[in-house]
């Protein structure tokens, strides 16, 4: 199977500038990858509609985005009052994050990164004019941004620990670069264990509808030297049953209190199958996927996307036009099915409650 190599070092998102002539650039990912275009937003309302088509997708790759997007959104208001008080942001700030954060309702790290953008406002209001807290919230959501790359590093590297000396790792959706700030999440640990000399071999699901897996993460495999295999998503449960896959390994959207994970739709079946198999499921991911406030997976919002994804992607005509569809974008993998959650601070081997808590607490 010939897949186009996307060239390294693709960036998903970038910030371009300073703070009042910056903008943010993103990687159009709905074209890759035959396409390599970059789309330049200076405004909340074009990156809310780049988020929703996601031309910019993957749990932290869209939390880095909305910090940078929320920057955007109040220098014109403080350039419009030089001199003021930081308190005449707060307005345009509670707008930005609303229009930003119902963009995409499941992976919470956009939610995480747009209150941990107020949280900064809220700390230094009073003490800073406008213009100086958008200098102040753009080092912000650079910081965020850097340190999710350092967290992928570390997660990159448990996560290589734990996957087999050599064999088939199966992986879902995409999780790489792309997706992140930095090397990726389970893509990073897949890389990682290859590059410690692990004699490891990927297989990419293809993660209908809408072919992340193909388009993206085949792509950055073979860009990173991996021996990868595009598969479709219903060929899991043959290549287990011939012995084939060693480990599964995928990311994660949202981590509730219990260890459940809500991730692209179809980790379910994978972890099911997984199970079934005897083989080892792992999800890797940062803090900022945990929701714990969330006690369990069934609290967590999916996101329900357009028929015309199943029905007509990228404009080819595979259904009747009126026919229904039922499209949910991610669907929740019970902590039971999951044999450990692979983070920064550590392993979570056998999820519950407890050992939740007790390393993310
Ligand atoms: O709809 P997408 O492409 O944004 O879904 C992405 C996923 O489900 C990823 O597995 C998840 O966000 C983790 S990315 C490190």
């Amino acid at each position: 199977m010939t897949v186009p190599a996307v060239p390294e070092p693709l960036r998903g998102v970038q910030w371009k500038g300073g703070l009042e002539d910056g903008s943010l650039v993103l990687l159009d990912q709905t074209l890759l990858p035959s396409q390599i275009i970059y789309r330049e937003i200076t405004s909340v309302e074009p990156l809310r509609q780049a988020i929703i088509d996601l031309a910019v997708r993957g749990a932290p790759a869209i939390g880095i985005a909305g910090a940078y997007g929320l920057v955007l959104h109040l220098v014109p208001t403080a350039r419009s009052q030089v001199g003021a008080g930081s308190e005449i942001l707060e307005e345009a700030l509670e707008h930005g994050l609303q229009r930003l954060v119902t963009s995409r309702p499941t992976a919470v790290n956009l939610k995480w990164a747009l209150e941990r953008m107020r949280e900064c406002y809220l700390r230094h209001v009073g003490h800073l004019t406008a213009l100086e807290m958008c200098a102040r919230l753009l080092m912000e959501a650079k910081r965020i941004h850097r340190e999710d790359a350092e967290l992928c590093q570390r997660i990159a590297e448990n996560g290589a620990a734990l996957l087999p000396k050599s064999g088939g790792v199966f992986t879902h959706c995409n999780t790489g670069a792309l997706a992140t700030g930095g090397v990726g999440t389970a893509l990073g640990c897949i890389i990682e264990a290859f590059r410690a000399g692990k004699t490891i071999s990927a297989f990419a699901g293809e993660t209908r509808p809408l072919l992340q897996g193909a388009r993206l993460t085949a792509a950055e495999l073979r860009s990173n030297n991996i021996p990868v295999t595009l598969v479709t998503d219903s060929m899991a449960a043959l290549l287990m049953q011939q012995g084939r896959i060693q480990a599964v390994i995928v990311g994660a959207d949202r981590i509730t209190a219990n260890g459940d994970v809500a991730n692209k739709i179809g980790t379910y079946s994978l972890a099911v199958l997984a199970k079934h198999h005897g083989i080892p499921f792992y999800v890797a991911a940062p803090y900022s996927t945990f929701d714990l406030r969330l006690a369990s997976g069934s609290e967590i919002e999916i996101e329900q996307r357009h028929g015309d994804e199943i029905r007509r992607p990228q404009g080819a005509v595979f259904a009747p036009a009126d026919i229904p569809v039922y499209n949910p974008a991610f669907d929740v993998t019970p902590a039971n099915l999951i044999t450990a959650i692979i983070t920064e601070r550590g392993v979570i081997t056998k999820p519950t409650t407890a050992t939740v808590a007790r390393l993310m607490g």
